[in-house]
């Protein structure tokens, strides 16, 4: 039989070892709640959407400042890197984030193309994703995943805002005319899908490859086929010049120009008089009366003295679906299931009104009619209230 000190001895190293063990085991998940957040920015800094980019980056940071400059008491470490809008390159940037950065979580990005190979690496490495634009309706329909949300629309939803509208307004004929990629065809197919249910007829669907700007022979078309109403995607800089062709092209006196929202956010300046009195239909409104919108346009102002659009709308929202995940953990982002159970069951106080997400991770929102009137997109009324989409195959 063994002295009781001998005994003590051996119960105090074994108590020694187990607690050694047990810091072990721990440690992996400690690591994941202590220390600087890493936060990858995936956004375009360059080319025809480099304006988004810029204005998601600062909207998400305009947030997390808000929040005291931290998120569940953990300072953000930003990774960025400009993805310059082309889906070739995003696999290999995705995974330098992911691998060689080693962040926590990545932020991206405005072209659909580019986000479909984002989600890809996200959904191969079980990163966490959250897109502050891209629409590719598959993401949050077919391919939707556990560890992928989005904060801002799905491109079929303005389209089909549209197509309701316009056919409400007993428009009979309409041409579409869009880059050839997922956001340009969704968008208009959502337009075809509403605008022929309500009875009117999409007699041409005019296509140019993604950035190109060379407008002038689809514009002849257009005034050649004399259509009732003309649906048009482009955002950013192919925006501003395809309004202005538009106008120039006199076609806005006897062809009302309609879109997404995406056609005259962030581009009034530059479009000036061309964009005047033109219909968009989008989640947001320059002039929307609500307490958080009136606080975040001028907290927006203060920070960055410019006027916040639709992007720095999604990006502040983006943020703050991540900070209500890694409340719900404390900052533990090893507890991986119930941060994205907290991010699913997300109900935002957004600039553009309540935010919530559906099974997919994608936003159920009120899409509004706006107007263009001097350098605003106007509040004109609600066009379709809380769009959600159809599940489209997700299997959450
Ligand atoms: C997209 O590629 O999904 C997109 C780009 C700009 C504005 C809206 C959608």
């Amino acid at each position: 039989m063994k002295p009781i000190g001998s005994l003590r001895r051996i119960g105090a190293m074994t108590a020694a070892a187990m607690a050694a063990g047990a810091l072990l085991l721990a440690s992996p998940a400690l690591s994941q709640q202590q220390g600087k957040l890493k936060v990858g920015l995936m956004l375009p800094y360059t080319g025809t959407y480099a304006a988004l980019g810029n204005a998601i980056t600062n909207g998400f940071k305009l947030a997390i400042e808000e929040n005291g400059g931290k998120v569940a008491g953990r300072e953000i470490e930003y990774f960025v890197v400009d993805d310059e809008s082309d889906p070739a390159k995003a696999p290999e940037n995705a995974n330098k984030l992911i691998k060689r950065d080693n962040v926590d979580v990545m932020v991206g990005t405005v072209h659909s193309g580019v986000a479909l190979a984002m989600a890809k690496v996200a959904r191969d490495n079980n990163t966490l994703l959250i897109i502050p634009n891209a629409g590719a309706d598959d993401i949050t329909g077919p391919l939707c995943a556990a560890n992928v949300f989005r904060t801002s629309f799905s491109n079929s939803q303005m389209g089909i805002a549209m197509g309701k509208v316009m056919a409400d307004q007993k428009k009979k004929t309409a041409v579409t005319i869009t880059w050839k990629y997922a956001a340009g065809e969704e968008s208009t197919g959502g337009f075809k899908e509403t605008f022929e249910a309500g009875g009117g007829k999409v007699v041409k669907e005019l296509f140019l490859p993604f950035p190109q700007v060379e407008f002038q022979p689809l514009l002849t078309e257009i005034a050649a086929l004399k259509p009732d109403v003309v649906y048009a995607f482009f955002a950013g800089g192919g925006a501003v010049k395809f309004v202005k062709d538009y106008a120039a092209a006199g076609l806005n006196k006897t062809i009302p120009l309609v879109g997404p929202g995406f056609l005259t956010d962030g581009t009034l300046e530059a479009q000036g008089d061309a964009a005047q009195g033109m219909l968009t239909t989008l989640h947001y409104a320059d002039g929307l009366n609500n307490p958080k919108n009136n606080a975040f346009r001028a907290a927006y102002m203060k920070a960055y003295k410019s006027e916040p659009d639709v992007y720095a709308v999604q990006g502040y929202d983006a943020a703050q679906l991540l900070i209500v995940g890694m409340n719900a953990v404390k900052g533990d982002t090893g507890k991986r299931a119930e941060l994205v159970a907290a991010m699913g069951a997300a109900k935002i106080d957004s600039p553009r009104g309540s935010l919530a997400l559906n099974k997919g991770h994608n936003p159920i929102h009120d899409i509004y009619l706006r107007k263009v009137e001097g350098k605003e997109n106007k509040y004109v009324s609600v066009a379709v209230k809380n769009l959600t989409d159809p599940p489209r195959g997700c299997k959450l």
